[in-house]
């Protein structure tokens, strides 16, 4: 037995998750006008007010250090904010309000609210490098894959820990003009592909999670993704392995200025050194990781999902609320 078994029964305590979940939902709902809009600014915007205002209500003292939309100037809970009541746990936070804005705006699947929380300091801070080569796998990849080698090999290497042949294998990876080569070479493993059209973050928690199509989620996408993503595999105890990809000499002096070694490999202490950490998520739209929101007649559902580091808890959390208090 664990040190650590029990102590959860013996001495319980507050798990932020489960009132952090309140800011994605709102923000969910708050996009729910936007879907299919053409607008995916007026999406975020929409997301971003109703997830500072919930945020408000919680007992936390948050500073944003993962704010969401200085790739494209979207309306953004900018770096450096400060959410939550003020008081109580001092924590760092990284907000997407929505993961998939331009899903959004098309009225197309998978995306979500989310928010990722752990203690203050223990995010990693990547200097505005946006873009992160990343590997996620289930917890079967640790000391089996490793994001220097070639595709092939961790398809392979995968495959046999799980005890899987490698025609059963789904790699997910976001579809994009860099990623042909990289396409290619999974087919060629023998393994299959699950396109995505945007929202690595759900792709790495299906590749982590038991009971889903998905083994393996790769390829070159967000770095403030990779860090959510890495709070959310310490309750699943999933591996990722991140990269930082530079996009032009700017951010990559940037970042040797601010003393990152870019050929080094991040694991998932790296990129989180707490385990004290929350992930909440809520569905926009529908998606393999949970449904979008959902209005018929007088009543709004959402479906959310919770998960704690510390306790390894996965919560799905179903929320009714009422129309005409919302839209
Ligand atoms: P936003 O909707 O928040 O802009 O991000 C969507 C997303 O697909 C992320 O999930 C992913 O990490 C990133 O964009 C990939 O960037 P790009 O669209 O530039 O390839």
């Amino acid at each position: 037995m664990s040190p650590e078994t029990g102590t959860l029964f013996t001495n319980p305590d507050r798990n932020l998750g489960m009132e952090l979940v309140r800011a994605t939902e709102a923000a969910a709902i708050r996009a729910v006008p936007f879907i299919g809009r053409g607008d995916k600014n007026a999406a975020d915007g929409a997301a971003v007010d109703a997830m500072r205002k919930f945020l408000g209500t919680v007992d936390f003292d948050g500073v944003v250090v993962i704010g969401e939309g200085e790739k494209d100037h979207a309306p953004m809970l900018y770096n450096g904010e400060h959410v939550g009541s003020g008081t109580g746990p001092s924590c760092d936070i990284a907000v997407d309000p929505i993961d998939g804005t331009s899903l959004t705006a098309a009225g197309r699947q998978n995306a979500l609210s989310m928010i990722a929380v752990a203690d203050r300091g223990s995010m990693y801070d990547p200097s505005a490098v946006f873009y992160m080569e990343k590997i996620v796998t289930g917890h079967e990849g640790h000391g089996v894959v490793d994001l220097r080698k070639p595709i092939g090999e961790n398809i392979r290497a995968l495959a046999k820990a799980k005890k899987k042949d490698v025609a059963d294998m789904v790699v997910a990876v976001l579809d994009r003009p860099r990623h042909a080569g990289l396409i290619d070479e999974i087919r060629e493993a023998g393994a299959g592909t699950r396109l995505m059209l945007d929202g690595d973050v759900a792709g790495g928690i299906n590749a982590a999670m038991h009971g889903t199509r998905i083994d393996m989620c790769v390829g070159t996408g967000g770095t403030p993704e990779g860090i959510i993503t890495a709070c959310a595999l310490k309750a699943l105890g999933g591996l990722i392995q991140g990269r930082l990809l530079p996009r032009d000499d700017d951010e990559r002096q940037k970042a040797i200025d601010a003393g990152h070694d870019l050929d080094r490999v991040l694991e998932v202490n790296d990129l989180v050194t707490s385990d004290n950490t929350y992930f909440v998520a809520t569905g926009v739209t529908d998606g393999q990781l949970v449904d979008g929101v959902r209005k018929s007649g007088p009543g709004i559902r959402t479906e959310s999902i919770v998960l704690r580091g510390r306790s390894g808890t996965v919560r799905r959390v179903v929320g009714e609320h009422l129309a005409e208090k919302w839209l």
